[in-house]
């Protein structure tokens, strides 16, 4: 089947410019976000990275990605170039964590109700974008052998 004739639901023929429209703009990002920190606030596991007060964070989360989606570039005039992966390395973020993340925000995608080729399309760069955020790996020693001979 060739690109063109693909249909809703595999996210093939969506561009992630029109998302922010597609799911009613502003409003959606916010309303995802809400959920998905609301999961946040009770994981034991991610709770802990986050600082005590969750609101400026949440509100650069829903900036990040209505931006992202095609809703202009508030997040960059407010805050500079995204650097995502610079921007988490204060926080300790294993594997175990990151999937975590994945976990939860991937809930959170599936309780909004989206069209289906938007959740796809979101789903997909979940799972692909969370692991770059991984910076800590505690099962490696500190100190490898160079020359394990
Ligand atoms: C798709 C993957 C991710 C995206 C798009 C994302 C996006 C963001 C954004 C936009 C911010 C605000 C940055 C700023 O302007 O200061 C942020 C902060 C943060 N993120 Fe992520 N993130 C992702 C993955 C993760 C993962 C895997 C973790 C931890 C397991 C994590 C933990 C945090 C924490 C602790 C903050 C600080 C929140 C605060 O200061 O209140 N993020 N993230």
């Amino acid at each position: 089947m060739s690109e063109t004739t693909d249909g809703p639901g595999n996210g093939a023929t969506l561009h992630p410019h029109e998302v922010h429209d597609l799911v009613g703009g502003w409003p959606a990002f916010e309303a995802l976000v809400d959920t998905f920190y609301a999961k946040v606030e009770r994981d034991e596991l991610l709770r802990p990275l986050y600082p005590e007060d969750l609101a400026p964070g949440k509100h650069k989360l829903a900036l990040f990605l209505a931006q992202y989606w095609g809703g202009g570039d508030v997040y960059s005039r407010h805050h500079g170039h995204p650097r995502l992966r610079m921007r988490h390395a204060p926080f300790p973020i294993t594997p175990e964590a990151a999937a975590r993340w994945a976990e939860l925000m991937s809930a959170a995608i599936r309780e909004q109700g989206f069209p289906a080729d938007v959740e796809v399309l979101l789903l997909r760069y979940v799972a692909t974008a969370t692991p770059q955020m991984i910076n800590r790996y505690p099962e490696t020693p500190d100190h490898l052998p160079v020359h394990p001979r």
